[in-house]
């Protein structure tokens, strides 16, 4: 069936659509909703499908598009449920369950009859995008694909639902937090409905500021609404009852100036000239390493280290997957760290959500110097790196529980094996920001695939599926399971892994293997060949790569759909 998936963005949901889609053998198109109803409706035509599915769209599908074609929009809401902030209401309300639709498109929105649905469990402590990336997505390619299997058919009816309720906008008033009121709770409800966007709107520091992400702080106290401390780039703020972390802050844009975008809190606010006369509490920082934790800290850090029995889990949670110079360098740290253990597996990623994305754009974005920024930042994920492709006496496990793409994704493979969710899906390739990528990957990707399917994959630059990746040799594992059991059944399996008697033998073949490698092509080498290209870029004020990462931080839309992802996409060579 000729598919063409109509989307606001190509999100992470209409990625996995794309890639589980062509998986089953459909060509696949994207056409972007750009803001023009009638390009759209040429650009559809254009397209010939048999049926549209909508994914993530946040406006309304022309009426000459789904009156002469079937549109089946997903909408991330139980049937019956209508309007533009369904998630963000679900979190905020602080509900367990919830649900996806797959509706037909009609005149108004959210109104058609239902293809199918699925619901899902709302984990207590997860942000929104978190909970869409995860939860949500999973349900939503059930639904998807039995929609799909039931407009096939040719034998079903989408059914009209009961009723409907239309939920309107979340407003910036009802997501404003008290905080003369409202306690940890409610002002954690709040702050994960807004993350990762739009954030919580809130004045402190004499600014106005949007407030993403919240976790829970158990020890310090103060002040309701004073900033406590500062760690790992996130700031402390008491509530009335205890206190919680935020790991980001973006400046209101003011009028007439440009779209401002989210930054690790206390780069926020360095940037601000106007409040470092109000800085927060300094010499509350902890140094990077994990282990042991001084009160005066807090209980946050994105970084932690745990061992069980002879696994050593290296965790780490990057809103966004974005990983900075600062966040690079405080991981080698703990790996190094976990190199002095007395453990033969190390498990290296988060619990939960983005694997990594590799370097911090934004980060880099907002630095005085963002070409120095920029290799400052790929030498530290570099380093990190060589720190593990040299690890000849352990072995390294990356876990996904979530998305990666570019060098987050080629981070992964310089582990001996790679573990991913089922529901991630994998970017392998920089070609979209302009860069040609280092982070080993020539050294790494045509290891694993082969040079062709190497060179495939970063030219067409497509998402794949965790089966699709394993397929091509880029995983080894895919573990099928719900994002909240993902955590314990990959300590399970490292578990399993530590203790197969055949680890000493492969851990003998791995430091053999290395040599090998090493004697054909030094590390240094692969390294020096991506530096200097990846410098060109840099030192080139006119290469693209400048252009499309300020664009890329600021939510600017293109101009037309990229062509790699119109044209029609079917799977395989
Ligand atoms: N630096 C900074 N922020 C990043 C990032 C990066 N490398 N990668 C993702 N993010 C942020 C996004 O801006 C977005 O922020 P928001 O939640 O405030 O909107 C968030 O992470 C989620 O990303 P989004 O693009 O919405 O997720 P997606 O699943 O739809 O798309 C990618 C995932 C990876 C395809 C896309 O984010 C991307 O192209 N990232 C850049 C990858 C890259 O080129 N890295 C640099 C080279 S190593």
């Amino acid at each position: 069936m000729r598919i063409l998936l109509l989307a606001s963005a190509f999100n992470s949901l209409t990625q996995r659509v794309h890639a589980e889609l062509r998986d089953l053998g459909h060509p696949v198109g994207v056409e972007l909703a750009l803001g023009d109803d009638e390009d759209l409706t040429a650009a559809v035509r254009r397209h010939v499908p048999d049926l549209v599915i909508a994914p993530m769209l946040t406006t309304a599908v022309p009426e000459e598009v789904w009156s002469a074609y079937p549109c089946l929009i997903v909408h991330p809401g139980p049937p019956g449920d209508r309007g533009p902030s369904s998630l963000d209401r679900a979190v905020q309300a602080g509900l367990d369950r919830w649900g996806v639709t797959v509706l037909q498109a009609v005149a108004e929105m959210d109104a058609g009859p239902v293809w199918a649905s699925a619901d899902f469990a709302i984990p207590p402590d997860v942000g929104k995008s978190d909970l869409y990336r995860g939860e949500l997505s999973d349900a939503a390619l059930r639904a998807v694909l039995l929609a799909v299997e039931r407009f096939a058919s040719g034998t079903c009816t989408p059914l009209m639902p009961a009723t409907h309720t239309w939920q309107p906008y979340l407003s910036q008033e009802e997501r404003r937090i008290d905080w003369h009121r409202d306690p940890t709770e409610t002002v954690l409800r709040k702050l994960r409905a807004a993350d990762s966007q739009p954030g919580v709107l809130d004045t402190f520091l004499g600014e106005e500021w949007y407030l993403h992400g919240g976790h829970p702080e158990d020890q310090l106290r103060g002040t309701p609404g004073e900033i406590l401390a500062t760690h790992h780039g996130a700031i402390c703020r008491a509530t009335t009852d205890g206190a919680v972390w935020i790991p980001e802050l973006r400046p209101r844009r003011k009028p007439g100036s440009p779209p401002t975008f989210k930054l690790p809190a206390t780069v926020a606010y360095q940037q601000r000239g106007a409040v470092t006369c109000a800085a927060p509490p300094r010499g509350r920082e902890q140094p990077p390493t994990t282990r042991t934790r001084q009160p005066s800290c807090g209980t946050y850090s994105d970084i932690t280290y745990e061992e069980t029995g002879t696994v050593g889990f290296i965790r780490f949670r990057f809103p966004g997957g974005a990983m900075s110079t600062d966040q690079c360098r405080r991981l080698l740290e703990t790996y190094r760290h976990a190199l002095t253990r007395p453990v033969d597996v190390l498990v290296l990623g988060g619990s939960r959500d983005f694997f990594s994305n590799g370097i911090h754009l934004n980060v880099i974005e907002a630095a005085a110097d963002p070409a120095a920024e920029s290799l400052a930042n790929i030498e530290a994920i570099d380093d990190l790196v060589a720190e593990i492709l040299t690890t000849t006496d352990r072995l390294v496990v990356a876990a996904l529980p979530g998305n990666a793409a570019a060098g987050g994704a080629m981070l992964a493979l310089a582990a001996d094996e790679v573990w991913c969710r089922r529901g991630a899906v994998l970017n392998p390739h920089y070609r979209l920001m302009g860069l040609y990528g280092s982070e080993f990957w020539t050294y790494t990707l045509p290891r694993r695939v082969g040079a062709a399917v190497a060179a495939r994959l970063t030219e067409d630059a497509l998402p794949l599926t965790a089966p699709a990746a394993e397929a091509l040799g880029l995983v080894d594992r895919v573990v099928d399971c719900a994002p909240s059991e993902f955590a314990a059944e990959i300590t399970r399996m490292a578990d399993r892994l530590a203790r197969s008697p055949g680890l000493p033998a492969r851990l003998g073949a791995k430091k053999a293997a290395r040599e090998r490698d090493e004697a054909v092509r030094p590390l240094s080498a692969y390294r020096a060949d991506e530096l200097a290209r990846m410098r060109a870029v840099f030192d080139d004020p006119d290469a693209p790569y400048h252009a499309l990462r300020s664009a890329f931080v600021r939510k600017r839309r293109p101009n037309e759909t990229p062509r790699h992802l119109r044209t029609e996409c079917p799977n395989g060579d």
